[in-house]
């Protein structure tokens, strides 16, 4: 990197370029495919990403790697290099850059062991500086830490959701005392949201043994059902919890921004985890894509293995054989389950959306955020869940079983079931269109999910054919 300039010498620096560098500059192709650059930006992607790990190591020379405890001030060590933010410590930019290569091993590399690798070598570097731990007033700093902090058990509770393993430091720890981020909002938000993510680790735990334990949902013993309500009352108070907040008398500011964003965040992180509780239940393990993405059933099982996150989309085209299958009727246990499958699904597509759709400010101008897309595998939960519902409500209409989903229409009336089904239909189509907007304008940019929408793309297009 001896042909970079001078000024990005900080592995923040390199990692934040490594990012923006898969971002086409023209706004024009905004929502499609970086198209020809692509692998350009690949290769100097990882070239940044390589000199961020680099620096990372080399502050770790300069600050050294013993505990500095829970009351240090960092302001009284030498600083090697002049501050990225004025108020950003220097010695936390490598820990906020193992955090971007996390992400960026997410969304851009699909490599979930390297992204856990990233977010744990990060945690650790967090504990010994004693972030865990931050007390009141320190120096300047204690926001950005507490940040800094914070945002790190985020990223290893998804992490630790995407691949159901045990995460290194709990939530409730008590060697934890450093307090939330606060925005000056009321209610602050990242409360709710670190017990949503906690909440949903659970039950992708519990949803994971108890699909390795039982082959069909009807086997599954009643002591788990009890368990399923246990977590489901625990999700909808908490879903009320987080309608308590009032967006609209929010300042139009970066920070204001940053708390609509958390509050969408634990929205979408309450509603996954709703449709994950339900979704063997509901959907057994009935294949809707083509090939694996994140933990849902495929049609073209990939070898076992250290598996990518998502299999790019090949020239095999589906068939109908592949998917007459999912034509079956629910059970009617089964369609209990989906109503609250189908409820989650269309809360998320509308959280999801607000997270990743362009912002109109109070100026006129339009801000196009280009979110990092952390929410890859839960959007790809709520389109298979919208699918898979499409696909068996339109088979219910052809073959005229319509009063058995009669309790997934609003106020079913006998004798109106079907048009209550044809109108859900409709609404079923339209957000699986906006689904897809969505994550073409998310997901476009980093190659690690580019392959998600292409999917829903063939499935949904698959449904469109054999449903007229
Ligand atoms: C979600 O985001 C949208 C768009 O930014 C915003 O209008 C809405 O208020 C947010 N929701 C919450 C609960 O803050
Ligand atoms: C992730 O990265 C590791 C280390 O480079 C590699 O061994 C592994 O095959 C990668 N996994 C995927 C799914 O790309
Ligand atoms: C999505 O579903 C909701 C709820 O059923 C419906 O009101 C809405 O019109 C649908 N379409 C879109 C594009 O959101």
């Amino acid at each position: 990197m001896d042909s970079l300039p001078s000024r990005f010498q900080s592995p923040l620096s390199m990692a934040v370029a490594a990012l923006l560098v898969l971002v086409p500059r023209d706004s024009v192709s905004y929502g499609s495919p970086a198209g020809s650059a692509a692998p350009a930006r690949r290769t100097v992607a990882q070239l940044y990403a390589q000199s961020a790990l680099q620096l990372i190591d080399e502050d770790i020379g300069v600050y050294g790697s013993t505990p500095s405890g829970c009351a240090s001030s960092h302001l009284d060590r030498p600083y090697p290099r002049s501050p990225l933010h004025r108020d950003l410590p220097v010695d936390i930019e490598g820990l906020i850059a193992l955090l971007l290569l996390s992400v960026y091993e997410y969304c851009q590399r699909g490599n979930l062991s390297k992204m856990r690798a990233r977010t744990n070598q990060a945690l650790l570097q967090a504990m010994d500086m004693g972030l865990h731990c931050i007390p009141e007033e320190v120096d300047g700093f204690q926001e950005s830490k507490r940040r800094a902090w914070w945002w790190t058990i985020h990223l290893l509770y998804l992490t630790s959701t995407l691949q159901i393993l045990p995460p290194h430091i709990l939530l409730g720890d008590s060697r934890i005392t450093t307090p939330y981020p606060s925005y000056h909002v009321s209610p602050e938000p990242w409360k709710l949201y670190m017990e949503s993510q906690d909440t949903y680790l659970d039950i992708a735990r519990f949803v994971k043994d108890l699909e390795s334990q039982y082959p069909s949902p009807e086997s599954v013993p009643l002591s788990s059902r009890h368990e399923i309500d246990r977590f489901d009352s625990k999700l909808r108070s908490m879903m009320t919890e987080s309608n308590s907040f009032v967006g609209p008398d929010l300042q139009d500011s970066i920070e204001a921004h940053a708390a609509r964003n958390i509050w969408n965040y634990t929205r979408s992180t309450l509603n996954s985890a709703r449709l994950r509780l339900y979704r063997f239940i509901a959907f057994s393990k009935r294949p809707i894509f083509l090939w694996r993405h994140c933990d849902l059933p495929a049609l073209n099982q990939p070898p076992s293995g250290d598996e990518p996150m998502t299999h790019s989309v090949g020239s095999t085209a589906l068939t109908t054989d592949d998917h007459i299958h999912n034509a079956e009727d629910l059970t009617n246990e089964a369609v209990h389950a989906s109503k609250a499958c189908l409820k989650s699904a269309l809360a998320f597509t509308r959280s999801f959306s607000a997270i990743c759709s362009p912002d109109n400010c109070a100026d006129g101008t339009i801000l196009r955020p280009r979110p990092l897309p952390s929410f890859a595998c839960c959007a790809m939960q709520a389109s298979y869940t919208l699918l898979i519902l499409l696909y068996t409500l339109e088979h219910a209409v052809a073959s005229g079983n319509c009063v058995r989903y009669r309790e997934l229409i609003y106020d079913p009336e006998p004798g109106t079931e079907r048009n209550g089904l044809e109108r859900l239909i409709q609404e079923l189509r339209d957000n699986v269109t906006r689904m897809l907007h969505t994550m073409d304008n998310c997901f476009s940019t980093f190659e690690g999910v580019m392959a998600m929408p292409e999917d829903v793309r063939n499935a949904f297009q698959y449904i469109g054919a054999s449903g007229e």
